[in-house]
């Protein structure tokens, strides 16, 4: 049977991880894997965590079967996180799931199981695995403008244009901060627009909320989910909890479902929950249990907060840093959507060639789009990266 299988070449990025790793020279830097780092070059355990897991080793008393939807403690707080007071709490339904992936597998699941299964509509680009994810789930998917390399800012009259084209009903999937991989996000003002569109076309929100905290705080970078809450009968959100918790491995995430009244979302629940009974049962509990545990409790709430903002402080410090130095090496280039862009991710605007050769020539390395991670950027680092640059352009 096996062998009618083909082999397939390794994903890029863990290929890219894998060639930086047996890479010998110094330095060499590494800016394609979507994890953050701190100036050491680490992605260490919160201090929070650390302390919560501790509770939990003295405390825990079983590791019985909690059931498909999770816990309910995590599932209360991520939707107090999202959605604040929004909407009606009885009319989400919420699951915990493992990672924000697995939050769109189950919410694609749900999808494919009403009776007019929408297409989803993806920003281009999008996150590498949105497609393969949802595509792979069965949906279909469409795609509309979002990132115009000329200005290497939002195309936002091409994206309101294409989703004024969406068919009623379809489901429209944003970021809801620190885009990946751009690190564009819509202002206040351009949110405002895309939620009239989307209220005025009957779409449906989809809202993948992956970096709450990176941009600017928790309630900021949740705007568009709580004001579209406001103005829709149904949404969904999917959270992860791997970057702003660093609980990457644990695989933290929960799916929102707001339906327009508590009866319909008993139904969606149910179904969500029986989608992930068919699928994988029940979600891990280690890393949610953490996370229960610090958004329960004031002072671990407070220090994950303080560790929260230092994460976001040196993501934008390392912005500013890369700015001045590669606009110093590479006078006459236009780098000023580093500085304008949020979270972790920029294009640098390379071609695939220059890629290349900032990798063969300087040991930078960065995926085939020139997305880097700004987390991989360090003072000590800033000035090889700015001269590996301009050496390429
Ligand atoms: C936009 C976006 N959505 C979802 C995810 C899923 O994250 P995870 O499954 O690791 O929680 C990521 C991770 O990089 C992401 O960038």
């Amino acid at each position: 049977m096996f062998d009618s299988l083909e082999l397939l070449p390794p994903d890029a990025i863990i290929g890219l991880i894998a060639e930086y790793k047996n890479d010998g020279r110094d330095p060499k830097v590494d800016l394609g894997i979507g994890v953050y780092r701190d100036a050491t070059g680490a992605t260490p355990v919160l201090r929070s965590v650390k302390t919560a897991e501790k509770r939990l080793l003295e405390t825990q008393d079983s590791k019985a079967y909690l059931g498909s939807a999770g816990s309910a403690d995590f599932n209360a707080a991520m939707r107090d996180l999202a959605f604040a007071n929004s909407t009606d709490k009885d009319r989400v339904a919420v699951i915990q799931t493992p990672g924000g992936s697995g939050s769109l597998r189950v919410a694609a699941g749900v999808i494919l199981r009403t009776k007019r299964v929408p297409k989803i509509w993806v920003s281009t680009p999008t996150w590498a695995n949105h497609r393969p994810l949802l595509g792979g789930a069965g949906l279909t998917l469409e795609n509309y403008p979002y990132y115009d390399p000329k200005t290497r800012g939002l195309d936002f009259d091409a994206m309101v244009s294409a989703l004024k084209s969406a068919p009623e009903g379809d489901i429209v999937l944003l970021h809801a901060c620190c885009h990946n991989p751009t690190g564009v996000d819509p202002d206040r003002a351009q949110w405002q627009t895309i939620a009239d569109v989307v209220v005025d076309r009957g779409l449906i929100p989809f809202v993948d909320m992956a970096y709450q905290g990176f941009a600017a705080d928790l309630d900021d970078d949740a705007f568009i989910v709580r004001h579209l809450a406001e103005r829709v009968p149904q949404m969904i959100v999917s959270s992860s909890c791997s970057k702003n918790f660093g609980l990457y491995r644990d695989r933290v995430g929960a799916l929102m479902i707001m339906a327009s009244d508590p009866k319909t979302r008993d139904v969606v629940q149910s179904q969500a929950n029986n989608v992930v009974r068919t699928m994988y049962s029940m979600p891990p509990d280690h890393g949610a249990a953490v996370v229960a545990e610090i958004l329960g409790d004031d002072e671990l709430r407070q220090g994950w907060l303080q560790e929260l903002t230092e994460m976001r402080n040196r993501l934008q410090d390392m912005r500013r840093l890369l700015h001045r130095a590669v606009s110093d090496a590479a006078s006459g280039h236009d780098f000023d959507h580093l500085v304008r862009a949020k979270g972790m991710f920029s294009f640098l605007g390379l071609s695939p060639e220059q890629v290349r050769r900032v990798k063969a020539d300087h040991a930078v390395y960065m995926i085939n789009s020139s997305r880097i991670n700004l987390a991989g950027i360090t003072p000590a680092n800033v000035e090889h990266v700015a001269r590996a640059i301009a050496a390429v352009l």
